[in-house]
Protein backbone atom coordinates (compact mmCIF):
# COMPACT_ATOMS: atom_id res chain seq x y z
CA UNK A 1 0.00 0.00 0.00
CA UNK A 2 1.23 3.20 -1.40
CA UNK A 3 0.23 6.68 0.56
CA UNK A 4 -0.20 10.43 -0.60
CA UNK A 5 1.69 12.83 1.09
CA UNK A 6 -1.13 14.11 2.50
CA UNK A 7 -2.26 10.49 3.04
CA UNK A 8 0.39 9.76 4.86
CA UNK A 9 1.86 12.75 6.92
CA UNK A 10 -0.54 14.44 9.85
CA UNK A 11 0.78 17.12 11.56
CA UNK A 12 -1.83 17.46 14.33
CA UNK A 13 -1.82 21.30 15.30
CA UNK A 14 -3.76 21.94 19.04
CA UNK A 15 -3.18 25.12 21.14
CA UNK A 16 -1.44 22.73 23.68
CA UNK A 17 0.85 21.19 21.42
CA UNK A 18 1.77 24.88 20.12
CA UNK A 19 2.44 25.80 24.22
CA UNK A 20 4.35 22.58 24.76
CA UNK A 21 6.37 22.48 21.68
CA UNK A 22 7.89 26.38 22.87
CA UNK A 23 8.40 24.49 26.33
CA UNK A 24 10.31 21.96 24.57
CA UNK A 25 12.37 23.91 22.55
CA UNK A 26 13.37 26.90 24.83
CA UNK A 27 16.92 26.08 26.02
CA UNK A 28 16.09 27.38 29.67
CA UNK A 29 13.80 24.66 30.40
CA UNK A 30 14.25 22.28 33.33
CA UNK A 31 14.70 18.78 32.41
CA UNK A 32 11.87 18.07 34.35
CA UNK A 33 9.45 20.60 32.64
CA UNK A 34 11.24 19.16 29.47
CA UNK A 35 9.29 15.69 30.36
CA UNK A 36 6.23 16.80 31.57
CA UNK A 37 5.95 18.80 28.51
CA UNK A 38 7.13 16.09 25.96
CA UNK A 39 4.59 13.30 27.50
CA UNK A 40 1.32 16.07 27.26
CA UNK A 41 2.10 16.62 23.66
CA UNK A 42 2.82 12.77 23.32
CA UNK A 43 -0.63 12.22 24.49
CA UNK A 44 -2.39 14.28 21.61
CA UNK A 45 -0.14 12.17 19.10
CA UNK A 46 -1.46 9.06 20.92
CA UNK A 47 -5.24 9.90 20.51
CA UNK A 48 -4.56 10.52 17.07
CA UNK A 49 -2.06 7.94 16.02
CA UNK A 50 -4.78 5.24 17.25
CA UNK A 51 -8.25 6.79 16.31
CA UNK A 52 -8.76 4.14 13.15
CA UNK A 53 -8.22 0.91 15.96
CA UNK A 54 -10.95 -1.38 14.69
CA UNK A 55 -13.37 -2.31 17.69
CA UNK A 56 -15.10 -5.71 18.91
CA UNK A 57 -18.60 -5.23 19.97
CA UNK A 58 -20.61 -7.12 22.43
CA UNK A 59 -22.82 -6.85 25.04
CA UNK A 60 -22.22 -4.98 28.32
CA UNK A 61 -24.80 -4.81 31.23
CA UNK A 62 -25.39 -1.41 32.85
CA UNK A 63 -26.90 -1.43 36.95
CA UNK A 64 -29.75 -0.44 34.68
CA UNK A 65 -29.91 -2.76 30.80
CA UNK A 66 -28.38 -4.14 28.87
CA UNK A 67 -26.13 -2.57 25.60
CA UNK A 68 -23.83 -2.36 23.10
CA UNK A 69 -20.21 -2.17 24.01
CA UNK A 70 -16.75 -2.22 22.43
CA UNK A 71 -12.85 -3.59 22.87
CA UNK A 72 -10.21 -2.45 20.90
CA UNK A 73 -10.02 -5.47 17.82
CA UNK A 74 -6.09 -5.38 17.37
CA UNK A 75 -3.09 -6.23 19.08
CA UNK A 76 -0.48 -3.44 19.65
CA UNK A 77 3.00 -3.11 19.74
CA UNK A 78 5.06 0.15 21.00
CA UNK A 79 8.36 0.45 19.73
CA UNK A 80 10.59 3.09 21.44
CA UNK A 81 14.20 3.86 19.18
CA UNK A 82 16.24 4.63 22.19
CA UNK A 83 16.65 6.62 24.37
CA UNK A 84 14.33 9.69 23.63
CA UNK A 85 11.93 7.47 22.09
CA UNK A 86 11.35 6.34 25.55
CA UNK A 87 9.81 9.51 26.69
CA UNK A 88 7.05 9.12 24.06
CA UNK A 89 6.06 5.47 25.25
CA UNK A 90 4.42 6.05 28.62
CA UNK A 91 1.56 8.29 26.81
CA UNK A 92 0.95 5.55 24.46
CA UNK A 93 0.06 2.83 27.18
CA UNK A 94 -2.20 5.53 29.20
CA UNK A 95 -4.15 4.62 26.26
CA UNK A 96 -3.54 0.92 25.80
CA UNK A 97 -2.27 -0.41 29.01
CA UNK A 98 -1.94 -4.09 27.57
CA UNK A 99 0.09 -3.09 24.75
CA UNK A 100 3.04 -5.07 23.90
CA UNK A 101 6.84 -3.05 24.25
CA UNK A 102 9.40 -3.62 22.20
CA UNK A 103 12.65 -1.71 21.94
CA UNK A 104 15.10 -0.74 19.31
CA UNK A 105 18.41 0.99 20.58
CA UNK A 106 20.12 2.88 18.25
CA UNK A 107 22.09 6.11 17.75
CA UNK A 108 23.76 8.42 15.43
CA UNK A 109 26.93 8.16 15.09
CA UNK A 110 28.23 11.62 15.29
CA UNK A 111 30.90 11.68 12.29
CA UNK A 112 29.11 9.71 9.51
CA UNK A 113 25.67 10.73 10.85
CA UNK A 114 24.66 7.00 10.46
CA UNK A 115 21.99 5.06 12.90
CA UNK A 116 24.15 2.40 14.70
CA UNK A 117 22.23 -0.25 16.41
CA UNK A 118 23.42 -1.52 19.50
CA UNK A 119 20.04 -3.45 20.70
CA UNK A 120 17.06 -4.77 19.32
CA UNK A 121 14.07 -7.04 21.96
CA UNK A 122 10.89 -7.10 19.93
CA UNK A 123 7.64 -9.17 20.91
CA UNK A 124 7.08 -12.11 18.63
CA UNK A 125 3.75 -12.31 16.64
CA UNK A 126 3.64 -8.81 15.48
CA UNK A 127 2.33 -9.59 12.48
CA UNK A 128 -1.52 -8.36 13.10
CA UNK A 129 -0.43 -6.25 15.54
CA UNK A 130 -0.75 -1.96 15.13
CA UNK A 131 2.97 -1.21 15.29
CA UNK A 132 3.72 2.36 16.62
CA UNK A 133 7.25 3.02 16.41
CA UNK A 134 8.19 5.97 18.69
CA UNK A 135 11.01 8.73 18.53
CA UNK A 136 10.60 12.51 19.41
CA UNK A 137 13.07 13.34 16.54
CA UNK A 138 12.90 12.71 12.36
CA UNK A 139 16.08 14.47 11.01
CA UNK A 140 17.62 12.58 8.11
CA UNK A 141 15.55 9.66 9.00
CA UNK A 142 18.18 7.40 8.93
CA UNK A 143 17.09 6.09 12.28
CA UNK A 144 13.33 5.87 11.22
CA UNK A 145 14.13 4.14 8.26
CA UNK A 146 16.17 1.23 10.06
CA UNK A 147 13.79 1.09 12.68
CA UNK A 148 10.77 0.80 9.93
CA UNK A 149 12.86 -1.73 8.18
CA UNK A 150 13.53 -3.73 10.73
CA UNK A 151 10.21 -4.63 12.16
CA UNK A 152 8.77 -4.96 8.97
CA UNK A 153 11.48 -7.84 8.14
CA UNK A 154 10.34 -9.16 11.40
CA UNK A 155 6.89 -9.41 10.27
CA UNK A 156 5.30 -5.79 11.12
CA UNK A 157 2.71 -5.48 8.32
CA UNK A 158 0.84 -2.39 9.90
CA UNK A 159 2.99 0.36 11.43
CA UNK A 160 2.72 3.98 12.41
CA UNK A 161 5.51 6.70 13.31
CA UNK A 162 5.02 9.14 15.98
CA UNK A 163 7.56 12.27 16.17
CA UNK A 164 7.50 15.24 18.18
CA UNK A 165 9.25 17.26 15.30
CA UNK A 166 10.16 16.02 12.27
CA UNK A 167 12.50 17.65 9.36
CA UNK A 168 11.46 17.60 5.86
CA UNK A 169 14.41 15.60 4.82
CA UNK A 170 12.90 12.97 7.07
CA UNK A 171 9.52 12.92 6.47
CA UNK A 172 11.21 12.93 2.21
CA UNK A 173 13.01 10.11 3.22
CA UNK A 174 10.06 8.18 4.82
CA UNK A 175 7.95 8.70 2.00
CA UNK A 176 10.66 7.65 -0.35
CA UNK A 177 11.26 4.42 1.46
CA UNK A 178 8.46 3.49 3.55
CA UNK A 179 5.70 5.24 1.84
CA UNK A 180 2.89 2.52 3.60
CA UNK A 181 3.58 4.07 7.15
CA UNK A 182 1.68 6.71 8.19
CA UNK A 183 3.40 9.79 10.13
CA UNK A 184 2.06 11.80 13.01
CA UNK A 185 4.04 14.67 14.03
CA UNK A 186 3.37 18.01 16.27
CA UNK A 187 6.14 19.60 13.90
CA UNK A 188 7.75 20.41 10.31
CA UNK A 189 10.63 22.52 10.85
CA UNK A 190 12.58 24.49 8.33
CA UNK A 191 15.18 22.52 7.98
CA UNK A 192 18.45 20.36 9.10
CA UNK A 193 21.92 22.51 9.91
CA UNK A 194 25.20 21.15 8.86
CA UNK A 195 25.35 18.74 12.25
CA UNK A 196 22.00 17.30 10.61
CA UNK A 197 20.17 18.84 13.88
CA UNK A 198 17.01 20.14 13.25
CA UNK A 199 16.56 23.74 12.44
CA UNK A 200 14.83 25.20 14.68
CA UNK A 201 14.26 22.15 16.55
CA UNK A 202 15.23 21.63 20.32
CA UNK A 203 18.48 20.40 20.38
CA UNK A 204 19.27 16.86 21.24
CA UNK A 205 15.99 15.42 22.53
CA UNK A 206 17.66 12.41 24.84
CA UNK A 207 20.26 14.46 26.30
CA UNK A 208 17.52 16.86 27.24
CA UNK A 209 14.88 14.06 28.53
CA UNK A 210 17.49 12.00 30.48
CA UNK A 211 19.69 15.46 31.69
CA UNK A 212 22.82 14.40 30.11
CA UNK A 213 24.02 17.40 28.12
C1 LIG B 1 18.21 11.10 18.02
C2 LIG B 1 16.71 10.93 17.92
C3 LIG B 1 16.57 9.96 16.78
C4 LIG B 1 17.72 10.36 15.87
C5 LIG B 1 17.16 11.16 14.73
O1 LIG B 1 18.79 10.04 18.68
O2 LIG B 1 16.12 10.51 19.11
O3 LIG B 1 16.69 8.61 17.17
O4 LIG B 1 18.61 11.16 16.65
O5 LIG B 1 18.13 11.45 13.79
P1 LIG B 1 18.09 10.88 12.30
O6 LIG B 1 16.68 11.07 11.82
O7 LIG B 1 19.08 11.73 11.56
O8 LIG B 1 18.49 9.44 12.34
P2 LIG B 1 20.33 10.05 19.10
O9 LIG B 1 21.17 9.49 18.01
O10 LIG B 1 20.70 11.42 19.58
O11 LIG B 1 20.37 8.99 20.27
P3 LIG B 1 19.82 9.13 21.78
O12 LIG B 1 18.30 9.14 21.71
O13 LIG B 1 20.35 7.91 22.43
O14 LIG B 1 20.36 10.42 22.36
N1 LIG C 1 18.49 14.14 17.00
C1 LIG C 1 18.12 15.03 17.95
O1 LIG C 1 17.96 14.67 19.13
N2 LIG C 1 17.92 16.30 17.57
C2 LIG C 1 18.04 16.71 16.30
O2 LIG C 1 17.83 17.91 16.03
C3 LIG C 1 18.44 15.77 15.34
C4 LIG C 1 18.65 14.49 15.71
Amino acid sequence: MSLSHSEQITRVEHPVIARDLTILRDINTSTAQFRLAMKRIAIILAYHALKELPLNSFQVSTPIKETTGYDIAQPITVVPILRAGLGLTDALLQFIPNANVGHLGMYRDEKTLQPIDYYSNLPEDIEDAMVLVVDPMLATGGSADDALTFVKQKGAQHLRFISLISAPEGLKRLQEKHPDVRVITAAVDEKLNKDAYIVPGLGDAGDRYFGTI
